[in-house]
This record gives structure tokens, C-alpha cells and sequence, in this order.
């Protein structure tokens, strides 16, 4: 994948009116690709679920002190079934790097696959690198090095951990880490107490971009491998949605509040609340849609959905399919549809999960524990397909837009 990056900077400037209107726009666009491989035996269920656990451990860890300096237990996306990668260079000339985009950590390394290559804009620090994720690892050294994000745009200088040894990362080079900056905390040995700007932050510190925020773009796809997907640096794709972003603040409920948290319920149809307001994450990172396992109980004794063996998902009959109602994610005031249709898997990719044809297998799944844990659901990839996402650090919030996509019968 050749990803083409195009900073735009428009300047538009009326000269007949009085007041002319100067429309600036600083924004980095980084294509990236969803690819879903299932050619391993591992369940994206099982994957999906053992991230939560992790994020729940995490939180735990850290409340109780016991995070080791040289062994950070972070969340990171690894032997995925569905991954979504960016090219990203590094060096001059730059190698160029296969990365997974994730919300859930903010180390950005390379190495796991492609070597990293040392040219003269290396400089290696004298700093050990090491983040253990939920299961998979790597560490090595941290070194600073000019990062090129698609074919244009460059940043100096930027702090990148260079793998000597990884695992759990098989078909990619490594993972460009966009959540919150705290989440590189004891990362670094010796500078344990030091966090590492992030790309979103080196880039806006160095007023490349104007909005210390992250645009997330992607279209519903049938397909094993699509390219529709828009990461922007520096604010949001006017153009990726419809309507105005509803923005939430992070939640203060922990352990959410350590990620891109945020306070929300969902309603099963009209009338069903199946979680009261409660926190939960949003993550690039999660497959599924994941609901507290309560939760979940109400939205299948609802729609009559059951087990499936082979896929791990829940399923329906085609004629249970015709009664499913909408899910509705009510985040603030704002109330998010989850149509029916957006509530099923791609069933041109039934059998990639071994499932049958005839089957629809839901996407909304048990996050395997009750609500009450602090982090009762998360909005994966599989709700970030039908609704623009926005990540704003600088004011500490998410927003969400719908999108052409949004009610669209794709699945
Ligand atoms: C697909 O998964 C298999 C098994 O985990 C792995 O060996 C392979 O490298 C993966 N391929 C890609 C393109 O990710
Ligand atoms: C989220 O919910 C928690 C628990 O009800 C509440 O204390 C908090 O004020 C809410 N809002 C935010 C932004 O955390
Ligand atoms: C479903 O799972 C149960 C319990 O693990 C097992 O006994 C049964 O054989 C499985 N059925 C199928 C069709 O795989």
C-alpha cells in the first residue's frame, strides 16, 4: 500500500467583500487499509476479548502501584484478525513501515517485520524501550528519527522505539500509537518518569498541525482487503461526514479515563435499555462492538440470537434478521443508531469466519465481565465504520458524526 498524503493548505480569500474570508486548513491525511486475515485459528471473539481483559488489567495495575518500570502492561493491537495499517517512512531515505493504527496504546515503534534501517537522521538514545501488551511484546531501543507519514509530510525528530525483539506481531512492522500520551509512562529506562510525544503531539507542538486532535474515516466494506480508510492529523474531514460532531468529555470513571473513554448507554429498539449510562472505551483497535456481559444477556433475549460454535459470534436466522431492531449509543444528548444491518457482519465474509452463508453473526458481543467494571463496553472498528470518530486531546473529548455510511445496507 502507497499511501499519499496531501497537506492542504487553502487559502481562500474573497477580495470583493469588505471582510475577506481566509479559510485555513492544516491537515495531514494518512490513508489507511483494513485487512482481514482469519487464516490463523484465532476467533476474533476471543481476540476482542482478551484486549478488554488487558485494559481492565492495566487499570488495575496501575491503581495498585504494581506496574513494573520495565514491563508497562500496555493494550496494542496484535495477532488481529481484522488489522487496520498505515504506511509510515522512517529515516532518510526512509524505510517504509507497515503500522498498526491504535487508539488503545501510544508507543510508535518498527521492527516486529521490516528492519529498521539507521541513516543520517537517526540518532539513538540512550534509552531501553519495552511495552508488554495484552499478548504480545517488544522491546528495544528508543531512538528519535525524521518519520514521514505517507509520501509528503516529514516530521523531525520524532521518538520511535526500534525493536530488537518482538512478539505476537506476525504481517506487520510494528503499531503508531495515538492514544493518550500518559499511556507512554514507564516505557523508557532509564527516563522512567518521561512520556513520549506522541506523532499527534510532535506535530502539533511544531505547529504543523493547528488542533492537537485525530479525524478517524472509514467506509463499511464486504471486502477481505480495503483501502477507504482516512486517518487526519490536525482536525477533521469535512468532507468524511454529514451533520455537526457531537462531542463528550473523557470520562472521569477509571479505568476508562486512561484511554479515549467516554460515558454512554444503549438502547435495544425503542424502549430497551440494555446499559445505563456507564463508561467505556472507544478503540481502533477492537474488532466487535463489546457490551458488558448483563448488557449483552438483554440485547440477545431480545432479538433471540444464539451461540455459535464455530465462529464464537452470536447468530441469527435470516428471519430473526428481518425483526432486529436498531441499537441506539447515547452519548451526551446525542443519540447514535447502530442500524440492524450495521449490527451484522459482512455475510460475504461468513465463511472467512467459518460460518455458513445462510447465517448473520452479530457484531455486538460479551466483553466478558458485568458492567460495573469501569469499562462496560467498547465502540470498535466495527461502530467506527458507520460513524465519523474524532480523538481531541488538546480539549479532552470525543466527538462523533454520522457519515453517507451510516444507515448504508452494505452487510
Ligand atoms: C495472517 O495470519 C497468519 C497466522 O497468524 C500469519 O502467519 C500471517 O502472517 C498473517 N498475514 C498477514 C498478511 O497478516
Ligand atoms: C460519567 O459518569 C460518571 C459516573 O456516573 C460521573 O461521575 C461523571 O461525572 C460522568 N461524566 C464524566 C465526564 O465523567
Ligand atoms: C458446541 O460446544 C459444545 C460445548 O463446548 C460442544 O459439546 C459441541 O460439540 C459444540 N458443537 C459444535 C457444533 O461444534
Amino acid at each position: 500500500m502507497f499511501a499519499t498524503t496531501v497537506l492542504s493548505y487553502v487559502l481562500l480569500a474573497i477580495a470583493v467583500t469588505a471582510n475577506p474570508i481566509v479559510v485555513r486548513e492544516n491537515l495531514i491525511r494518512l490513508p489507511f487499509a483494513k485487512q482481514v486475515n482469519l487464516t490463523g485459528a484465532s476467533h476474533v471473539l476471543k481476540i476482542d476479548q482478551a484486549r478488554a481483559a488487558a485494559f481492565r488489567a492495566f487499570g488495575q495495575a496501575k491503581a495498585s502501584g504494581s506496574l513494573k518500570s520495565d514491563a508497562v502492561i500496555s493494550v496494542g493491537v496484535q495477532n488481529q484478525a481484522v488489522t487496520y495499517v498505515a504506511s509510515v517512512g522512517v529515516g532518510s531515505p526512509a524505510t517504509t513501515f507497515s503500522l498498526l493504527i491504535d487508539t488503545g496504546s501510544s508507543n510508535t515503534w518498527v521492527g516486529a517485520g521490516t528492519a529498521y534501517k539507521q541513516t543520517s537522521t537517526s540518532t539513538k538514545t540512550k534509552d531501553s524501550v519495552s511495552v508488554t501488551y495484552g499478548s504480545g511484546e517488544f522491546s528495544g531501543t528508543e531512538f528519535t528519527d525524521q518519520v514521514t507519514l505517507g509520501s509528503g509530510l516529514t516530521i523531525p525528530k520524532q521518538s520511535i522505539g526500534v525493536a530488537s525483539q518482538s512478539q505476537g506481531f506476525d504481517g506487520v512492522d510494528g503499531i503508531l500509537g495515538i492514544g493518550p500520551v500518559d499511556l507512554t509512562s514507564g516505557t523508557l529506562s532509564p527516563d522512567t518518569s518521561a512520556t513520549i510525544p506522541t506523532v499527534t503531539d510532535n506535530l502539533f507542538s511544531r505547529k504543523t498541525i493547528t488542533a492537537n486532535e485525530i479525524g478517524i474515516s472509514f467506509e463499511p466494506t464486504t471486502q477481505a482487503v480495503a483501502n477507504n480508510g482516512e486517518l487526519t492529523f490536525g482536525g477533521t474531514d469535512s468532507s468524511k461526514f454529514t451533520g455537526s460532531i457531537s462531542f463528550t468529555p473523557i470520562t472521569t470513571t477509571f479505568p476508562s479515563s486512561l484511554f479515549w473513554g467516554i460515558n454512554q448507554s444503549i438502547r435495544y429498539g425503542s424502549s430497551n435499555t440494555i446499559l445505563s449510562t456507564t463508561a467505556g472505551i472507544v478503540d481502533t483497535g477492537t474488532t466487535l462492538v463489546l457490551i458488558a456481559s448483563d448488557a449483552f444477556s438483554k440485547y440477545t433475549k431480545a432479538n433471540g440470537a444464539v451461540l455459535d460454535n464455530t465462529t464464537g459470534l452470536f447468530k441469527l436466522t435470516t428471519a430473526q434478521f428481518k425483526n432486529l431492531q436498531s441499537l441506539f449509543f447515547i452519548v451526551g444528548s446525542k443519540s447514535f443508531e447502530l442500524t440492524a444491518n450495521a449490527q451484522a457482519w459482512p455475510r460475504s465474509l461468513n465463511t472467512l469466519i467459518g460460518g455458513t452463508t445462510t447465517n448473520v453473526y452479530l457484531i455486538v458481543a460479551d466483553i466478558g465481565a458485568n458492567s460495573g467494571s469501569g469499562l462496560d463496553f467498547i465502540n470498535g472498528f466495527a461502530f467506527l465504520e458507520r460513524f465519523y470518530s474524532v480523538f481531541d486531546t488538546a480539549n479532552k473529548r470525543v466527538g462523533f458524526a454520522t457519515t453517507p455510511f451510516t444507515k448504508a445496507t452494505t452487510n
